[in-house]
């Protein structure tokens, strides 16, 4: 399959302030509770919890985003693998193009260019008219839960991938991330950042962004097993374990698989390479580059860590472990879904 280097015809791109003010407004009438950041709520919204600067934005998708049949979702909730799913997807779905020198084209910059985040746009940041367009697939991101992704993403019956990871692995990574932006800016957001003991009893109480993380993906799984052609569900940790063939499974998905002419030239291991973590961790821009979501400046190194399936050891007792392990149990028993 050819895939071009058109844009989608939707011109929203960014809030404008009167729309701005209007979801802000809304937002201010739903219940709140005390987030992992001392100085910002988390807010509760068909029962899953957001900070304002992600519901702003589907709020926005909701009243304005209209999916196309032929689009494909790249959905997680937070940590769970977005950015190497995105990159992966990049690179399935523009191989053979040759990407633009200055880079000036989003649909054809290289990741040598641009972190994952700006190769394929995220939903609730409203960059619907960015996304890397196919003539027929274009790919769009979103950590949205499944019961809160607009209506016409789920009347187009477009296609979804979803990618979740062990949730212990999960918060660990999200605690060092949402810390990260807390970093240099004034003292008293520091101090009032919880620590790891705390985010911890949140996060088991399904306080976290997009949480609760059980709900989420629940949501999709049992979607998955409503539509299992239309929504292709995994683990990150089955990602780690046999990246080549997942990244088959996801070219046929996107319905441009691998011509045995490529899996003889090696293409399915250079998209492999190409994306591994010391490979995206290494380039220039995801070593140096920062980029803007929503007037916020983001360090492109923040989205690469350390990789690693396990890593919660070195950071959670064996207690800790148990005791998320125990309510997954719980909260998945009955869906067929284990970790
Ligand atoms: P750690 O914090 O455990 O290192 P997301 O992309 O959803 O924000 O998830 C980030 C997690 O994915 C981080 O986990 C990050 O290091 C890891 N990650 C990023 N790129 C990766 C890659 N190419 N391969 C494996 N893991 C990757």
């Amino acid at each position: 399959m050819e895939f071009s280097t058109t844009s989608k015809p939707i011109p929203a791109s960014g809030i404008s302030p009167e729309s701005l003010q209007k979801y802000v407004e809304e937002i201010s009438q739903l219940p709140k509770e005390k987030g992992w950041r001392g100085l910002q709520d988390l807010f509760l919204y068909k029962n899953f919890r957001f900070y304002p600067v992600f519901l702003e934005g589907a709020l926005h998708a909701r009243d304005h985003f209209q999916a196309q049949p032929t689009d494909i979702f790249l959905c997680s909730s937070m940590k769970t693998g977005t950015t190497w799913l995105k990159a992966l997807s990049f690179k399935i779905a523009t191989r053979g193009q040759r990407p633009s020198d200055d880079g000036s084209d989003m649909t054809t910059v290289s990741l040598r260019a641009a972190v994952p985040h700006d190769c394929i746009p995220f939903l609730e940041f409203n960059e619907y008219s960015t996304a890397v367009t196919g003539s027929e697939i274009p790919l769009f991101a979103s950590h949205l839960p499944y019961t809160c992704l607009p209506k016409s993403v789920i009347d187009s019956d477009c296609k979804i991938v979803y990618i979740c990871r062990d949730p212990k692995d999960t918060f660990v990574s999200m605690w060092f991330f949402l810390r990260k932006f807390v970093t240099g800016k004034n003292s008293t957001d520091v101090e009032s950042f919880a620590s790891i003991d705390e985010a911890f009893e949140l996060f088991c109480k399904g306080l976290s962004s997009h949480g609760p993380y059980w709900e989420h993906i629940l949501g999709y799984w049992e979607a998955s097993k409503r539509r299992p052609e239309k929504i292709l569900f995994l683990k990150y940790e089955d990602l780690v374990e046999d990246t080549q063939l997942w990244v088959k499974k996801l070219a046929e998905f996107f319905g441009c698989p691998f011509s045995a002419e490529e899996k003889r030239e090696g293409v399915v291991e250079r998209v492999v390479k190409e994306c591994s973590f010391e490979s995206l961790r290494d380039l220039e821009v995801n070593k140096r580059g920062k980029h803007e979501k929503r007037g916020r400046v983001i360090e492109n190194s923040a989205y690469f860590r350390k990789g690693v399936v396990g890593d919660w050891r070195n950071h959670l007792s064996d207690e800790m472990g148990k005791k998320i392990e125990v309510i997954m149990e719980e909260k998945l028993m009955g869906s067929g879904f284990t970790f």
